[in-house]
C-alpha cells in the first residue's frame, strides 16, 4: 500500500466519492482524507453529508466539499461538473449503487429499473468520461467502480440490479485496459454481502435481523472493503473483497450458465428471502 505522501501525490489533490454519506463511501472518503487527499462527498442527504464532512475535517484537516445530488437524475453529471469545476480531481470512487427495493421487475414501474440504469451505468460512465481525461493528461490518477457478486449471474428480484452490476464490472475492467498504460489505475471492486447501513435497512425491513447491533454473520465489514480498495487500486483491473466471495465464485468456473442462475437464485433467496410480490 503506498504511504500517505505517495498516495496523495498519485491520487490527489482531490477525490470525488459518489455515495459518500454512509458505509463504504464515507469510510473510503475518511481514509483517503487521512492520507492527505481532499474529498468531494456526493449523496442525496445533505444533513448526513454535513455530519460526515465535519468528522473528516475534524479528524484529518483535509478540505471537504459536499454536494447533495440524486445520481439517478439525468441532471446529476451537470451538477457534479459545476460543483467540481475548480478542482483537480485525481481519484474517483463510484460507490452508490445498491438496490433498496429487491422486488420483482414487474412489481415496480419500469422507471424504477431505468433509474437504476441511470445511477449505476449512465452516470458512472459520464463521470469517468468527465474526470479521466485530466488524469490521463497528468499521467496519474485512480478510478474505483464498486460492483457486486450479483454481476456473475441472474436471479429473481435483481433483474436491473444484477445487469447494472455486470455493466459496472466490465466497464471498469475495459477502462483499466485502456487507461493503465497512461498511469491511471482503474479497479472494479467486487463486493459480496457487506455490512453497510443500507443492507441492514433492507434486511430489517424483510425481517432478517434479530439483533440490530450484532454484526451480520458472514458479511464483509466496511473497513475490510476500504482497506482492500486502497491496497488493490494499483493492481487492477479487478478485485473481489473477502475470501468467502473469492472462494464461492470459483464454483461457477465449471458450471453452465443455467446452473449459475440456479445457484444465484438459491443464494439470493437464502440471504434476502424469496419473491417480495
Ligand atoms: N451491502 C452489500 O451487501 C453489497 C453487496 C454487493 C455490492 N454492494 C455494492 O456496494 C455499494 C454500496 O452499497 P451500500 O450497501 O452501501 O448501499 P447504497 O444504497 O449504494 O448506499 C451507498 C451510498 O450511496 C448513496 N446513494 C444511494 N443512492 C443514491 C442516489 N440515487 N444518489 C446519490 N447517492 C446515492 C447513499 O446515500 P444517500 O442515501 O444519502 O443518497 C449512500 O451514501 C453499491 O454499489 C452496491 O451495489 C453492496
Amino acid at each position: 500500500m503506498p504511504d500517505s505522501l505517495d498516495f496523495a501525490a498519485r491520487y490527489g489533490p482531490w477525490a470525488v466519492v459518489a455515495g459518500a454519506s454512509e458505509g463504504v463511501g464515507s469510510a473510503f472518503a475518511a481514509k483517503v482524507a487521512a492520507r492527505g487527499v481532499n474529498v468531494v462527498l456526493l449523496a442525496r442527504r445533505q444533513a448526513v453529508l454535513d455530519e460526515v464532512a465535519a468528522q473528516i475535517t475534524a479528524n484529518t484537516g483535509a478540505d471537504v466539499r459536499t454536494v447533495a445530488v440524486d445520481l439517478a437524475e439525468p441532471t446529476a453529471m451537470g451538477v457534479v461538473a459545476d460543483a467540481t469545476a475548480d478542482l483537480e480531481v485525481g481519484l474517483l470512487m463510484y460507490n452508490a449503487g445498491a438496490d433498496a427495493h429487491y422486488r420483482p421487475f414487474l412489481a415496480e414501474p419500469v422507471d424504477t429499473a431505468l433509474a437504476m440504469v441511470q445511477r449505476n451505468c449512465v452516470v458512472p460512465a459520464q463521470m469517468c468520461h468527465h474526470f479521466a481525461p485530466g488524469m490521463v493528461e497528468r499521467g496519474r490518477g485512480g478510478i474505483i467502480v464498486v460492483t457486486s457478486g450479483a454481476a456473475f449471474g441472474g436471479a429473481p428480484n435483481m433483474v436491473a440490479y444484477s445487469a447494472t452490476k455486470a455493466f459496472d464490472m466490465l466497464f471498469a475492467e475495459s477502462l483499466w485496459a485502456e487507461l493503465h498504460g497512461h498511469g491511471v489505475d482503474v479497479l472494479s471492486l467486487i463486493l459480496g454481502e457487506t455490512d453497510t447501513p443500507a443492507l441492514r435497512r433492507i434486511r430489517e425491513q424483510r425481517g432478517f435481523v434479530d439483533d440490530p447491533e450484532a454484526p451480520l454473520p458472514g458479511a464483509a465489514t466496511v473497513d475490510e472493503v476500504v482497506q482492500d480498495a486502497i491496497e488493490q487500486l494499483a493492481h487492477g483491473p479487478s478485485w473481489m473483497v473477502g475470501a468467502h466471495l473469492r472462494e464461492g465464485i470459483k464454483v461457477f468456473g465449471g458450471m453452465s450458465r443455467n446452473e449459475v442462475v440456479d445457484l444465484m437464485t438459491q443464494a439470493s433467496g437464502a440471504t434476502m428471502g424469496e419473491d417480495a410480490t
